[in-house]
């Protein structure tokens, strides 16, 4: 029950104070009163059996009566039918000074019949004398919706978030998972008791892959695709791609991390059998000379093995190795136009003959450029015979305008076949191989290709003086 109570001015301190005193400080007390009630945002209203018998301002605009009018009138009126029989038992309840709840919600009507959501928070007062419910209400139909909007907005991110095909996490800033999708439960076989009990860096395969993860996401606000080895729950290890985004509080400070896992393995295991068909493809292509040329067909392969390891020694990464080895196994594909006489001539070419020869580099490339290889496999069939000085063929290319594979391509070709058997020569010894590539260093051949072949020939990581065929798969 309230401290405190609205009374008629007779019954005030009769016997003690002066009339007018009393009359004064009545009118102080209303005024105040007035003051405060109709600068309320909030309704205030009492409630006597049932009746209003005092409203503010704002109770009024609330109801769409004026004042005068809403005062007499008898507060059900105004109550949602649904509302009602709690309404009415809670003021009962209250005026018997029962213990009721303080506050609670209702929906009240206004004049032209639509309701809105009213919080009311209501006290026990004496009013005129008599026992009387002193309420206030706040308007919370804006703010009800306002959380509907965000309850049916949440609703649909967890019904994305829950449907997602890729794995989903969130997690705080130091990794661990507070909140993660089936598809996520899937890809490590944990529960969701389980997974919230990890992090990121236990699931990560690479303690420290995971620690610079962090770290870009942190630094950059988000990662995409980052390649990442994951450890199941039963100990597999998946390839996955996995993205971040930074995910901040109000203030804005980094509150922790929103992901995404894409299991990979598969695409990759196929990337790679891919792979292999087409290396196979080029090898197969490159055999096909042999029925023509058994000479050229294995030099390729030597050729393309001695490029690859030089490709290695220059810190090629894989990508640029495969393009090596392929460009080099096809290099010579334009001998195919080349009569087979010619290829095979025991003596010496006529100058016809060499011409006709001379002219695989082109025959080459017109083969190789039909096709879009992502490296240079044309250009090293086209050049491979251009050197630094400008003295090779078919175009006297010199220094820049040569590129490594084709400077690689060029030294290596040259090493393989003078130290194999030819129809036309024996293969010809190490020390003068070992003197052509010295006396062409710098000068015909890339100083860097030509360093690290004969740093290969001296540590016989290239074995010389190999005739064709008697060393099966040797170079
Ligand atoms: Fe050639």
């Amino acid at each position: 029950v309230a401290q405190f109570s609205f009374s008629k001015a007779g019954e005030m301190g009769r016997d003690t104070v002066g009339q007018s005193d009393v009359r004064r400080e009545l009118e102080r007390t209303r005024r105040l009163l007035s003051f405060l009630s109709d600068n309320a945002r909030e309704a205030v209203v009492v409630l006597q059996g049932g009746t209003v018998r005092f409203c503010n301002a704002r109770a009024a605009e609330l109801s769409g009566l004026p004042a005068s009018q809403l005062i007499g009138s008898a507060f059900r009126d105004f109550v949602h039918p649904d509302d009602l029989p709690f309404v009415e038992a809670t003021h009962e309840r209250r005026l018997k000074g029962e213990d009721v709840p303080r506050s609670y919600v209702l929906r009240v009507r206004d004049q032209s019949g639509a309701f809105r959501w009213l919080e009311l928070s209501a006290s026990l007062v004496e009013w005129e004398g008599s026992p009387a419910v002193l309420a206030f209400f706040a308007d919370i139909s804006e703010r009800l919706r306002t959380e509907e909007r965000l309850r049916e907005g949440n609703e649909r991110f967890r019904l994305l978030f829950e449907q997602a095909r890729d794995a989903t996490y969130i997690s705080t800033r130091e990794g661990r998972f507070v909140d993660v999708n089936p598809s996520m439960l899937r890809l490590f076989g944990y529960d969701q008791g389980e997974m919230r009990a990890l992090g990121l860096a236990d699931v990560c395969a690479e303690p420290l892959e995971c620690r610079t993860f962090l770290a870009a996401v942190e630094r950059n606000g988000f990662v995409d695709d980052h390649a990442m080895k994951v450890r199941r729950k039963d100990g597999r290890l998946v390839d996955c791609l996995v993205s971040a985004t930074v995910r901040r509080s109000a203030d804005g400070a980094v509150a922790g991390y929103q992901g995404l896992v894409r299991d990979v393995s598969e695409k990759r295991l196929a990337y790679e059998r891919l792979q292999e068909v087409f290396i196979d493809l080029v090898e197969t292509t490159a055999r096909m000379m042999e029925t023509v040329d058994p000479y050229t067909a294995e030099h390729q392969r030597r050729v393309a093995r001695i490029a690859d390891m030089v490709g290695r020694k220059l810190g090629f990464d894989d990508e640029r190795l495969q393009g090596l080895y392929i460009g080099a196994m096809l290099h010579d594909i334009g001998k195919l136009a080349v009569p087979v006489t010619i290829l095979t001539k025991p003596g010496r070419l006529t100058a016809n003959e060499w011409n006709l020869l001379r002219s695989h580099p082109v025959r080459g490339h017109e083969i190789l450029n039909e096709a879009s290889f992502p490296w240079p496999v044309a250009d090293m069939a086209l050049s491979h015979h251009e050197r630094l000085d400008g003295s090779g063929y078919p175009h006297g290319l010199r220094g820049e305008q040569l590129q490594l594979e084709v400077l690689i391509l060029g030294a290596c070709d040259v090493l393989e076949a003078m130290s194999s058997f030819r129809p036309y020569r024996p293969a010809l010894a190490r020390d003068v191989v070992v003197s052509e590539l010295r006396e062409g260093r710098a000068v015909r051949y890339s100083a860097e290709v030509i360093d690290v072949l004969l740093e290969l020939i001296a540590h016989d990581g290239i074995a010389l003086g190999v005739t064709y065929g008697t060393v099966p798969g040797g170079l």
